[in-house]
């Protein structure tokens, strides 16, 4: 050494010599200890002006107990222990220690390190937002935008639908952990841990981080608050791991097996221990592998993950379950338990008593007396089933149905801070009735409905805008719970419907009643992405829709199934006139295209039960004449509910119709019958003669002109032109219906408006019924007399015509009668 010294003072570094008791060759007897003494002589003129920490003092002797070791771990045939700094320059020269730039600061274990160590456990945590942050966006878009509700309702179970968000989800984890795990390695954060346990920790987080995101997202209801729940779960998540880093493991390094596994239901404190770990010993140059897993807490990190992910994805498939949403009543809480529920035993229909309502229901009986006293069978047509079959009867049957909304969010949420998080992790919610977290103001949506479609019928249910159509229809479907009442479809009561305990419903009735049912909700629940043609051929394969022809069964090649599929979906579209633009994507529709396409979608395979929930809204004349068509031809055998506010639409399709008006059934009967018992009466229009002409000819103007039909250049020519005589006329009329009125009163027409209805004043007693009879009974009078006076040319008359009055005017006279009975109610309030 003093030779080397001597020789070259400046490239002198450091150098170690060795007391002569030390024995450097190679132990022969394991289990004695060695002794090695040595100085460190360092080049105090070159470097001295570190402390012996930081310096190469510390290195050398690092070097020189890693050989010892070695020597050691050789004799015991051990693989060596790796040089104990990383390599700052070219490693090919490295390992002859020439040309090493010197490290002055050393890595150890637990000394300086420490703080890198544990910020790397983080890094990694945080990751792994973008994971549940993904799968909470795709469920809540879905959700609020319905396309969840809608598959379900075609029929996708909602096993199936959380199966496939999640292997979609977890199969891009796979991929972004493996890019995560090389930019660990090839960033020499890790250089001597197993990739592959690296990559299966973030591959196993990844895995529990998105059955995080499937669990919250059950709790918000709009997809703008996905950002605040991300970040409240990245919170929870790290906090977790820092509140176990500071209190749990603290600063020792070893815990109990059961505190570790207590700790370690959270994934996130194994993930976090296991990178903190990993780093340490990154850092004392050696690494986790296979041989080495199970003396840190790494293996027991990957599997207590693997048990994380079991629990948080039964939790996710329990939670998405049972609570309720706004588009789906939650299944009771116990339905896992249920054998019903796994499709296990005989299908029970509705109720625990098995066929009780099953087969053809009772008819309702639709005369007796509904809530308010003004609703008396007065105002219902007492309908005639008996030519109806009794199996075709009350395919449809609602009875007693309400349904109430609270308002405002409750005093719960007012409380001060608290009610922050109430308000983020269980949103106010108009379906909550009581309790602290419900608005005290109560809202009769649906307050009390009966209502019955039978077979072959298409009844159609008018009401003012937030009449509660749609909310009826809702609860018909299946979509959200009634408050009370009971609704039957085929024969299956529905869940949630009063009289049937949820522990006797079989799990499996919705989906029974689902099944043969089709429906085309308000609001398109369209894949915008998709084409026309893609959308019916996956909902085809939802609802297993399988086309049989005439000569083919169920033993064909799938290659005929798919070929006759094909030519089904074709028709259906051709049948809504989309067949041009069916490879087209939905986006680019227009709204009225988008309607077609979502009625061919509730026609699709052959529901029994058809709800439609204003179908041509924003359709052309055109379309709405085909799609009527479609209805008209596809009405037997089946069942169909269909609102609308066109009156041409509910005049010229259904065989009934019901008017609501705030949730309560005003009326129901045929077109025909309203009209009649609500409408204005008759309207009696005549065509008079030209009075204009008339007075043309008195000034001798056009004698011979062509302007003259035929029958008044006759009378002009013998100067016996008849001008029309209105207060003849009038009169004539008023003798039979003392009541009429003019309505229109043109150059060319008049009109004069019968009225049958009557006030409660002038009917004296008689039902209205019985007043209208009366009423008509003075027609065949009224146009006998006519017909004489027109005969012989007193009138001045060239045609008479009567018509009903229509629908529009039945619907505006409901809704004044209504606003009348408001305004004396709330006259009387006042009194
Ligand atoms: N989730 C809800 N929470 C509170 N009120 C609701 C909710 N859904 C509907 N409503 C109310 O119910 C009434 C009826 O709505 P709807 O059934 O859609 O009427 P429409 O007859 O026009 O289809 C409306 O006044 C609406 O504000
Ligand atoms: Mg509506």
């Amino acid at each position: 050494m003093r030779a080397a010294y001597d020789a070259s003072p400046v490239n002198f570094v450091i150098g170690a010599v060795f007391l002569p008791s030390t024995n450097l060759t190679v132990p022969t007897t394991s289990g004695k200890t060695d002794l090695y003494q040595y100085t460190i002589l360092a080049n105090h003129t070159a470097y001295a002006f570190e402390s012996y920490m930081d310096t190469r003092y510390a290195t050398a002797q690092a070097y020189i107990e890693r050989a010892a070791i070695n020597l050691r771990r050789k004799a015991n045939n051990k693989p060596a222990l790796s040089s104990p700094l990383p390599l700052k320059v070219d490693p090919g020269t490295a390992d002859s220690g020439a040309g090493r730039t010197f490290i002055s600061y050393a890595n150890f274990v637990g000394v300086s390190s420490s703080i890198n160590q544990s910020l790397n456990a983080y890094y990694v945590i945080f990751c792994f937002q973008a994971v549940w942050l993904g799968v909470l966006s795709i469920l809540v878009v879905e959700k609020k935008k319905g396309i969840r509700a809608a598959m379900s309702m075609m029929g996708m179970s909602r096993n199936s639908y959380l199966i496939s968000i999640w292997v979609m989800q977890n199969i891009q984890n796979l991929a972004t952990c493996a890019l995560m795990v090389f930019i660990l390695f090839v960033g020499k954060i890790f250089t001597h841990t197993n990739a592959f346990i690296v990559w299966l920790l973030l591959v196993l987080f990844s895995f529990n981080a998105t059955a995080f995101g499937t669990i919250a997202s059950v709790f918000i209801p709009d997809p703008k608050k996905t950002n605040t729940v991300s970040f409240l779960i990245l919170i929870f998540t790290v906090g977790g791991y820092g509140i176990c880093a500071a209190f749990v493991f603290g600063g020792t390094s070893v815990l109990t097996p059961t505190k570790e596994t207590l700790v370690f239901l959270l994934p996130s404190v194994a993930l976090g221990r296991a990178i903190n770990y990993i780093t340490g010993i990154e850092a004392a140059l050696g690494g986790v592998t296979f041989e080495n897993i199970t003396t840190g807490p790494c293996g027991k990190a990957l599997w207590m993950m693997a048990i994380d992910c079991l629990i948080f994805y039964f939790l996710a498939w329990y939670i998405d379950a049972v609570v309720p949403t706004r588009t789906s009543s939650g299944l009771p809480l116990d339905f896992f338990l249920r054998p019903s529920y796994w499709g296990i035993g005989h299908y029970r229909g509705a109720t625990g008593s098995g066929t009780a309502m099953r087969g053809p229901a009772k008819p309702l009986d639709l005369s007796r007396p509904h809530g308010d006293a003004r609703h008396h069978g007065d105002m219902y047509e007492q309908a005639d089933v008996s030519h109806i079959p009794a199996e075709d009867r009350g395919i449809i049957q609602v009875q007693g149905l309400r349904k109430n909304y609270s308002t405002g969010p409750g005093w719960g949420y007012k409380i001060p801070f608290f009610g922050i998080f109430f308000r983020i992790f269980y949103p106010p919610n108009s379906e909550r009735t009581n309790g602290p977290f419900s608005g005290v103001q109560k809202n009769e949506v649906v307050a009390g409905l009966d209502l019955e479609v039978h077979r072959n019928e298409i009844m159609g249910f008018l009401g003012h805008n937030g009449a509660g159509k749609t909310t009826s229809l809702s609860m018909i479907m299946g979509m959200i719970n009634p408050t009370s009442g009971s609704i039957v479809v085929n024969g299956h009561l529905l869940p949630g419907s009063s009289g049937v305990s949820r522990r006797d419903m079989d799990m499996r009735t919705l989906e029974e009643v689902q099944k043969q049912m089709g429906i085309c909700p308000q609001h398109d629940v369209l894949f915008e992405t998709l084409t026309a043609w893609e959308t019916m051929q996956l909902y085809a394969s939802i609802k297993g829709v399988v086309v049989l022809g005439r000569k083919s069964s169920y033993n064909d090649p799938p290659s005929k199934h798919k070929e006759l599929l094909e030519e089904y979906l074709d028709h259906l579209l051709d049948d809504v006139y989309l067949k041009e633009k069916k490879h087209e994507r939905v986006s680019t529709y227009s709204g009225g295209m988008k309607r077609k396409l979502s009625v061919a979608l509730a026609f699709l395979g052959d529901p029994k039960v058809v709800l439609l929930d204003e179908p041509t809204t924003g359709m052309d004349i055109f379309s709405k004449k085909q799609i009527w068509q479609l209805m008209q031809d596809s009405k037997a055998g089946r069942a169909i509910l269909l609102t609308t506010h066109s009156m041409e639409e509910a005049d010229a399709l259904s065989d009934r119709i019901a008017i609501l008006s705030k949730g309560e059934l005003q009326t129901l009967g045929s077109s025909l019958f309203l009209k009649n018992r609500f409408g204005v009466g008759y309207h009696l229009s005549f065509e008079k003669r030209r009075v204009m002409l008339a007075d043309q000819i008195q000034k001798q103007e056009f004698q011979s002109t062509s302007l003259l039909d035929d029958s008044e250049s006759a009378a002009a020519a013998t100067g016996g032109v008849v001008l029309f005589n209105e207060e003849r006329t009038t009169a004539i009329v008023k003798q039979h219906f003392p009541d009429a009125t003019i309505d229109v009163n043109t150059v060319t027409d008049i009109t004069y408006v019968l009225p049958t209805t009557g006030t409660a004043e002038q009917r004296q007693g008689r039902t209205a019924q019985e007043y209208i009879e009366s009423k008509k009974a003075a027609l065949p009078g009224l146009f006998s007399q006519l017909d004489q006076e027109i005969a012989a040319n007193r009138l001045g008359v060239k045609s008479v015509g009567l018509a009903l009055t229509t629908l529009e005017e039945v619907f505006i006279s409901l809704q004044e009668q209504e606003e009348a009975e408001i305004l004396a109610k709330g006259g009387d309030a006042k009194k």
